[in-house]
Parts: C-alpha cells; sequence; structure tokens
C-alpha cells in the first residue's frame, strides 16, 4: 500500500501534469494509487479516480472532529465522505505539532472518521529527543492506546497505521530498515492485544523520506505493509517507481 501526502502542495496545472505521467502506471494496473491532495483539489483528484476505479484511492490530510456545525475553517468527515473520498490521514505529525493537535482530539476525529466509512490513515511516531532518550515504543504506544481507544472490532478492521519518526519526515534521514521494523513489530504486538481478529490485517506503513532507493529495503522487513510518502510522491515518476516496487513486493 502506497499512500502519497502532498501536503499543501500542487496546482491545477502540476496536477494535470503529473496525472499525465502517472497515467501510463495507472492504465498498467501494476498498483493502486492512493493520493490525499490539499482539501480544495479533493474533487480533481475524484474525478481522475472515475477514469481509474480500482487504482486510485482519493484522501484528506485532515478532518473535523465534529460532522458539521461552528467550526470555521474545518473540514467535516461528512462531507468528505458525500464527496466520494475514501480515507483520511489522522494525527500527522505536521497536525499535532503545528496545530496542536492531541491525542484526546485525534480519538474524536477516528471515531467520526470510522462513523462515516471512511478508512483513518492513524500516524504516530517519536521525535529525536524522543528516540534518544529511550522513548520510542513509550511514545508511539501511547498515541495508539489514546488516539485508537475503545475501538470496536469491525473498526479495527477499517484502521491503517502509520508510523512516521518525527526526525525522518522531510529530512531525508530515512529510519533504517531494522529500526522501523522493530517498531512495526512493536505495534503488532500492540494490535494482537487490542484486537486479535484484526492484527495481523492492518496495514502498517512506514512514512520518513521514502524514495524508490529505500523502498524496497523497507516493505522486505517484517510488518512493513507499505508507505506514506510526501516529497516523492510529488514527482510522477518517482511515485510511478513507488508503486512499482510495492507490487514486486506484494
Ligand atoms: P516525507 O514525508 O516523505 O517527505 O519525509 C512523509 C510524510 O510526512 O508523510
Amino acid at each position: 500500500m502506497i499512500v502519497g501526502n502532498w501536503k499543501m502542495n500542487q496546482s491545477l496545472a502540476s496536477i494535470e501534469r503529473f496525472m499525465t505521467a502517472l497515467a501510463p502506471a495507472l492504465d498498467a494496473n501494476i498498483a493502486t494509487a492512493w493520493i490525499a491532495p490539499q482539501a480544495i483539489h479533493l474533487p480533481v483528484l475524484l474525478a481522475y479516480r472515475q477514469r481509474w476505479p480500482k487504482q486510485l484511492r482519493v484522501g484528506a490530510q485532515n478532518c473535523a472532529s465534529a460532522l458539521s456545525g461552528a467550526h470555521t475553517g474545518e473540514i467535516s468527515p461528512e462531507a468528505l465522505k458525500e464527496l466520494g473520498v475514501d480515507f483520511v490521514i489522522i494525527g500527522h505529525s505536521e497536525r499535532r505539532t503545528l496545530y496542536g493537535e492531541t491525542d484526546a482530539l485525534l480519538h474524536e476525529k477516528v471515531q467520526m472518521a470510522l462513523g462515516q466509512g471512511l478508512t483513518p490513515i492513524f500516524c504516530v511516531g517519536e521525535t529525536q529527543a524522543e528516540r534518544e532518550a529511550g522513548q520510542t515504543m513509550d511514545v508511539v504506544e501511547r498515541q495508539v492506546r489514546h488516539g485508537l481507544k475503545n475501538l470496536q472490532d469491525e473498526q479495527w478492521a477499517q484502521m491503517v497505521i502509520a508510523y512516521e519518526p518525527v526526525w525522518a519526515i522531510g529530512t531525508g534521514l530515512t529510519a533504517s530498515a531494522e529500526q522501523a521494523s522493530e517498531v512495526h513489530q512493536y505495534l503488532r504486538g500492540l494490535l494482537r492485544s487490542f484486537c486479535p481478529a484484526q492484527a495481523e490485517k492492518i496495514p502498517l506503513l512506514y512514512g520518513g523520506s521514502v524514495k524508490p532507493e529505500n523502498l524496497e529495503e523497507l516493505l522486505k522487513a517484517t510488518d512493513i505493509d507499505g508507505a506514506l510518502v510526501g516529497g516523492a510522491s510529488l514527482k510522477a515518476l518517482d511515485f510511478a517507481e513507488l508503486l512499482k516496487i510495492s507490487s514486486c513486493q506484494a
């Protein structure tokens, strides 16, 4: 599973160029491309999904913790569903740090997204200081315990979790496959205790400076089921290459 997080990038013109360049990979049906554009560009991507209904999944980068009401500037999960959006990234480290999103708020967002039948991609990860202090597993455990508390079995079955060490996001520093896999195996162990029936099926994505040169090694490692990709997802040929590499590992 390869998810492109475009963050606050792309224009109408650059999306058109991107999709033209990605078209051969989508036509060849090598793997499903999950793409999260800025909210304002969702309808544009959804129009492309009509052309590639099997090969393209379209998602938001955030949603509100309420369905409607006095929340100026927020994105309603109900409106996302109505538009036909497939998934929503929740708890990205940029949301946590730049916009002060707490574990408690993220728990509400996850519940709202699940209630609308959207697939949440729930992000967790430690900072450099937390890693150096030996707190990585404590941090990701706390984020999962709080953010995903009290989920029913059928809700767990809708979840995707992304491990994104904050120090590796947009920095060019990738966690080694061993470092990433260690955390992924820990997360898998947690899931076995929370939802034994679903634990093995929940995709665990790695994110943080993923590119064509390092994806294969990451995907070969235990419990890494895919990638959440920022920078490299903005280049169509790199993104197509990531899809190709993932299909070879499937
Ligand atoms: P990056 O971003 O691939 O540019 O490091 C990953 C992310 O923020 O999801």
